[in-house]
């Protein structure tokens, strides 16, 4: 762990212009800087930089941050990687902190592991390249299949001798630990003798996103139907199947560029699909796709094509895995490859030309693809027409957008001949029952069609405090050392300053109000720390926190989007800057935080009132409307206070 000071040292060095323009060309425009966004695909700069705030802000597709937001992002790093990324770039040391002994163990045990393995493939590829066995045997073996040395460069592929103990051996003469290579599982350890796991196979090293190899795919060269096929490395401290993605470090670059990640199966699908200028694809190992990967793929795209090698069964089988990544919002289009090839032998029989062709041509939509498969298989039979309709309304009801349900439903309704209301019904129904949507979204209104013979009843929104806990946040950021307003002290006679975080800090505590969002709540508690103890906190700390989701709100809330909120903009048109009706608007966005607040606990005093009426418990009934119709009041005071200006 890097200790604090050193963060702040970092982030003191990491100037965001300089940051940002060793990616992009920034050109000045007034006090900031503009350039194309890195982020999207634009042809007029909408990417601001803004030097004073000490963040960036892309107009076009709303990313926002600050100098290591901004390298995370772009680089794909995790925040401590793209503070060490920093550290490098301005030659600041890097003192870890100092961890427990039990994290210490574990951390020399990952990093002995890593070790050993990155040995390993170096031997391997060595063994491939340089010895008579490797080249008459291994590389023998991929010229056959038609690889070209480039890509088995590329891939760091390998070959382990025929001898059972080669490797092992060998390891352990250059002084690397019995411990670990078992760990690794590249050994095998057998009363006191030790084997290698891969023995006469050519080996695939399988990468970390930054490049490190954590494990091995080892393939046998002639069918036996004596031995697997495919060896894989077992779990280990380094080794997780289920979170690895094979051929995600060649491909990292390729999928950004192309907004695009193609799925396959195998190792060398993957290796001929590079061969064939395909280099946005990664594999899953035969395995079906699990959550971790799916979000792997996501740090770098929204879009990803599977290609189905297979017959029908194997199809519908994986198809169920496909609803996770609906679920993760992201476009999923599905390639079907000809019978008996796979992606590895039917792109070596195309040119490259024609393969991509193919992949672009033959792409369908995940759920028209599914729709289809199982609509020829239904065979106008009605109860498996029913049970396909449950089937399709199942992946649609899991998307998390609502446009993107609509566009499908739409759709399925032309190709299964069902009215879209039956479908949107059932989509809903789906959502309702396991609770779909995402507790923290504002609700909107939901999946009900507008049709014009239903009556849809006004959607009655929830009571949400999440805008307005947002405003009282973004007001203490940019003006909670800014004055609020001057009093005379009695007492001594002297003026006493009352800053804005003062006020706000002070309004809230004493109302015992809680914010409900996370980040929000924790920036609120530093707030409130500093004006009791007297200290005057800025924005810079906010927007340089070393918690990535305090820095990354702070400057979402300080980027210009919001300079003049929403209230003022469309009700006071005079209005040029916050500045100039900063007390009212503090005073405002506090009452508006209040009175959401005052309406969600008023909601939960309903629902309790309800149960206690069913209950027959008087006592409790008539305490509950009292508590009631006070909140009413309150409530009824602060509408008049703010009139008819407030409506976020
Ligand atoms: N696999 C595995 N163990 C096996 C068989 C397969 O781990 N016994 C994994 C491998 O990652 C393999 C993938 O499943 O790449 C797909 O299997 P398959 O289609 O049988 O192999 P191919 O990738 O086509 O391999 P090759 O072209 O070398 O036959
Ligand atoms: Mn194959």
């Amino acid at each position: 762990m890097i200790d604090r000071s050193t963060i702040e040292r970092i982030l003191d060095a990491a100037q965001i212009v300089d940051v940002v323009q060793e990616f992009v060309q920034l050109k000045k425009r007034g006090v900031n800087f503009l350039g194309l966004c890195p982020f999207h695909n634009e042809k007029t700069p909408s990417f601001t930089v803004s030097p004073s705030k000490e963040i960036f802000k892309c107009f076009g597709c709303g990313k926002v941050g600050n100098s290591v937001n901004f390298v995370m992002e772009h680089e794909h790093l995790t925040y401590p990687e793209a503070l060490k990324y920093l550290a490098r770039r301005y030659h600041i040391e890097v003192v870890e902190k100092e961890l427990s002994q039990e994290e210490l163990e574990k951390q020399n045990e990952r990093e002995s592991l890593l070790i050993v393995s990155s040995y390993a493939a170096r031997q391997f590829s060595e063994n491939l390249f340089q010895t008579d066995e490797g080249i008459s045997v291994g590389l023998a073996y991929f010229k056959e299949r038609g690889f070209r040395q480039d890509t088995l460069k590329k891939f760091e592929v390998g070959y382990s001798f025929e001898r059972r103990d080669a490797f092992s051996k060998k390891a352990l003469e250059d002084g690397y630990k019995k411990d670990f290579l078992v760990k690794t599982g590249l050994s095998i350890q057998h009363e006191d003798r030790i084997f290698d796991r891969f023995a006469n196979r050519v080996m695939f090293p399988i990468h970390s996103l930054s490049g490190q190899v954590l494990g091995f795919g080892g393939r046998v060269l002639k069918t036996d139907p004596k031995s697997a096929k495919y060896l894989n490395s077992p779990e280990s401290e380094i080794y997780h199947k289920s979170r690895i993605l094979y051929g995600a470090y060649q491909a990292r670059k390729a999928v950004t560029q192309e907004d695009r990640c193609y799925l396959v199966e195998g190792y060398t699908d993957v290796l001929s699909m590079h061969e064939a200028n395909v280099e946005n694809v990664v594999a899953s190992s035969g395995t079906s796709l699990t959550v971790e990967q799916i979000r792997l793929i996501k740090r770098f795209t929204q879009n990803i094509t599977i290609l189905y090698d297979g017959d029908a069964a194997g199809i519908k089988a994986s198809l169920r895995g496909i609803d996770l990544v609906l679920e993760e919002g992201m476009n999923v289009k599905i390639v079907l490859i000809p019978d008996n090839e796979d992606p590895d032998s039917y792109s070596k029989k195309l040119s490259n030309e024609e393969f991509l062709r193919f992949l672009k041509d033959n792409e369908t939509d995940f759920i028209r693809f599914k729709t289809q498969l199982l609509l020829s298989e239904a065979n106008n039979d009605p109860v498996k027409k029913a049970d396909l309709i449950r089937d399709v309304v199942k992946s649609i009801a899991v998307i998390p957008e609502a446009i993107t349900r609509t566009v499908y439903i739409k759709e399925c309704s032309t190709v299964l001949e069902v009215a879209e209301p039956i479908l949107y019904n059932e989509v809903n129904k789906l959502r309702h029952q396991k609770n779909f949507q995402d507790r923290n979204k504002y609700p909107g209104p939901e999946d009900l069609p507008v049709l014009p013979q239903i009556i849809v009843k006004p959607i009655q929104r929830e009571p949400v405090s999440y805008y307005s806990e947002k405003e009282v946040i973004r007001l203490l950021l940019k003006f909670g050392s800014v004055e609020f307003e001057r009093t005379l002290n009695k007492e001594d006679g002297k003026e006493e300053v009352l800053t804005v975080a003062d006020y706000v800090v002070r309004e809230i505590t004493s109302d015992d109000l809680l914010f409900d969002d996370r980040v929000c709540s924790k920036i609120f508690a530093d707030f409130k720390f500093h004006v009791e103890h007297g200290l005057i906190a800025g924005d810079k700390q906010f927007v340089k926190h070393e918690d990535p989701e305090i820095s990354a709100l702070s400057a979402d809330l300080l980027a210009d989007s919001h300079e003049l909120s929403k209230i003022w903009k469309e009700k006071q048109t005079y209005v040029e800057t916050e500045e100039m009706v900063l007390k009212e608007m503090v005073g405002d966005s506090v009452l508006k935080f209040k009175s959401d607040k005052i309406m969600i606990l008023r909601k939960d005093i309903m629902a309790q009132l309800e149960e206690a009426v069913k209950a027959n418990e008087t006592e409790k009934v008539l305490m509950l409307q009292k508590r009631y119709s006070n909140l009413s009041v309150v409530l009824g005071l602060i509408s008049r206070k703010l009139g008819n200006r407030i409506l976020l």
